[in-house]
């Protein structure tokens, strides 16, 4: 076999393939450890010099299937807990498949319609879920960190029109560095987009008033008003250790006294605004200048989707749009060039399983999600308090628990260690998935349910698992 064009006639073939695998893999993620690292030397099968003749699509796609569903990590079942993972819902999964089926241009109006109109819902649907103001401008990222980029690029245009400089045309140079102002729970993909923004990940000051991290609000107001309000703040809405949150409404005060740009990080925080238990975290996200969010975290679609919404839509277009090309049409009203808006020119239909699932499971749908997973947490933490060899380090606030293995007996200055070769065994063990961080100063566990599918046993398992491997390492 060598030319695709011989297939054509059979191209829906080795999509049956993956169709056939799916129902069985789907059933068996409950039951199935998260990694099972005995199928690692699957993986060689991978492997090899670049094919001269190819085996037909049919034979790769078994071949693909047949490695895949043994050694991939199952991180969308139930049991991967490691840093903050969603799953796919069944309607986004689908969504996804829809979107390689009908593979789209989605960039451009011209070239899809479909994606652009698409695109158009479900950032109109995602600021009615999150109550953001339905006048603010948005696109969809590939990512929180592509959102930060696309977010903060808009608030450095700003800020250097403030200077008097057209950043688009004309770059940084000459201009100062651009002031970032964040409390301690700023998470490291921030600093990521300025360094790709090319305004120095280092130039976050974070103003924090204990280790962990909270924020110090005079502190911050008399930066601002040193900076003489030419400043970015970074607000965080979830923090990715314990959860916490800044005082959003409080820094958007701040912001607005002085004439601030506010970004707000609610990668996973924002979905706080879904249910009336957690809403008032999220309360002044609809003053912020830009916000970041995800949608591989608690929005169960597949990777790679995020989201970015900037109050004033023209600081989208006054970022990315106007490259001059002449063979690329301008937009028109409509009929949006969602390349315009973002880093992206060339993109996939993202939109579409984000379309299937708020179709299928709308906004009452997500709502009990998201208070299943606020449930699930809880008892999570109140498994840890009960449990006399662990300890819980933080309120359970959101989708996160924080707590280290402590056994009686075992010294202070050991328990690092322990800890860390704990998170280790957990990771080899493979039946549930939970790894290690640092929390003041401490190793730490900090496992985050997310997934549509977890539920209250899953975090009974993860705890029994936790205390059986550490009781062997201990003991
Ligand atoms: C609070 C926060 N912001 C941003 C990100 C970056 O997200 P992504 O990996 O989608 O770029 C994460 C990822 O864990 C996060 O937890």
């Amino acid at each position: 076999m060598s030319d695709p064009l011989d297939e054509h006639d059979v191209a829906g073939d080795p999509l049956a393939v993956v169709a056939r695998a799916a129902g069985p893999y789907l059933a068996s993620l409950p039951d199935r450890p998260v990694h099972d690292r005995s199928m690692d030397p699957l993986l060689d099968e991978l492997d090899g010099p670049l094919p001269e003749r190819g085996d037909g699509a049919v034979a790769a796609v078994e071949q693909l299937v047949r490695v895949g569903t043994r050694a991939a990590t199952h991180s969308s079942g139930p049991r991967f807990f490691h840093f903050v993972v969603g799953g796919s819902t069944p309607a986004a999964m689908a969504g996804d498949w829809a979107a390689s089926l009908l593979d789209q241009a989605a960039g451009l109006w011209l070239t899809s319609p479909l994606a652009a109109r698409a695109e158009t819902v479900v950032l109109r649907w995602l600021k009615e879920l999150f109550g953001l103001p339905p006048g603010f401008g948005g696109v969809l990222t590939p990512s929180a960190t592509f959102a930060h980029v696309t977010g903060l690029a808009c608030a450095r245009h700003w800020w250097a029109a403030e200077h008097g400089v057209d950043v688009a045309s004309q770059g940084l140079a000459g201009l100062p560095a651009m002031p970032v102002l964040s409390s301690g729970l700023v998470h490291v993909s921030t600093r990521k987009a300025l360094q790709i923004l090319g305004c120095g990940r280092d130039t976050v000051r974070t103003f924090a008033r204990d280790d962990a991290g909270r924020v110090d609000l005079a502190a911050m107001d008399a930066a601002l008003a040193e900076a003489g309000g030419r400043a970015v703040v970074v607000a965080n809405l979830g923090e990715v250790n314990t959860g916490d949150s800044d005082p959003v409404a409080e820094l958007a005060d701040l912001a607005e006294r002085h004439g601030a740009w506010l970004h707000v990080d609610g990668a996973f925080g924002l979905f706080a605004a879904l249910s009336p238990r957690t809403a008032h975290l999220a309360r002044g996200v609809e003053r912020a200048d830009s916000v970041t969010a995800d949608g591989h975290k608690w929005l169960n679609v597949p990777y790679e989707s995020g989201f970015s919404f900037v109050r004033d839509p023209a600081w989208l277009s006054r970022a990315f749009g106007a490259w001059g090309a002449a063979y690329l049409p301008d937009p028109d009203g409509e009929r949006v060039n969602y390349n315009m808006l973002g880093p992206e020119s060339s993109r996939r239909a993202r939109a579409l399983p984000i379309w299937a699932t708020l179709r299928a499971y709308g906004r009452d749908g997500y709502r009990e999600m998201v208070e299943r997973h606020l449930d699930v947490s809880a008892h999570l933490g109140g498994l840890v308090e009960a449990a006399p060899d662990l300890e819980l380090l933080a309120p359970v606030q959101l989708c996160i628990a924080c707590f280290r293995y402590r056994p009686e007996g075992v010294p202070e200055e050991r328990l690092d260690e322990l800890n860390a070769r704990l998170g280790e065994a957990l990771l080899a063990d493979g039946r549930v998935y939970a790894g290690t961080t640092t929390y003041r100063g401490m190793t730490v566990f900090r496992p985050a349910p997310v997934n549509w599918r977890t539920t209250k046993a899953d975090v009974e398992r993860l705890v029994d698992v936790l205390r059986e491997l550490g009781a062997r390492l201990a003991g």
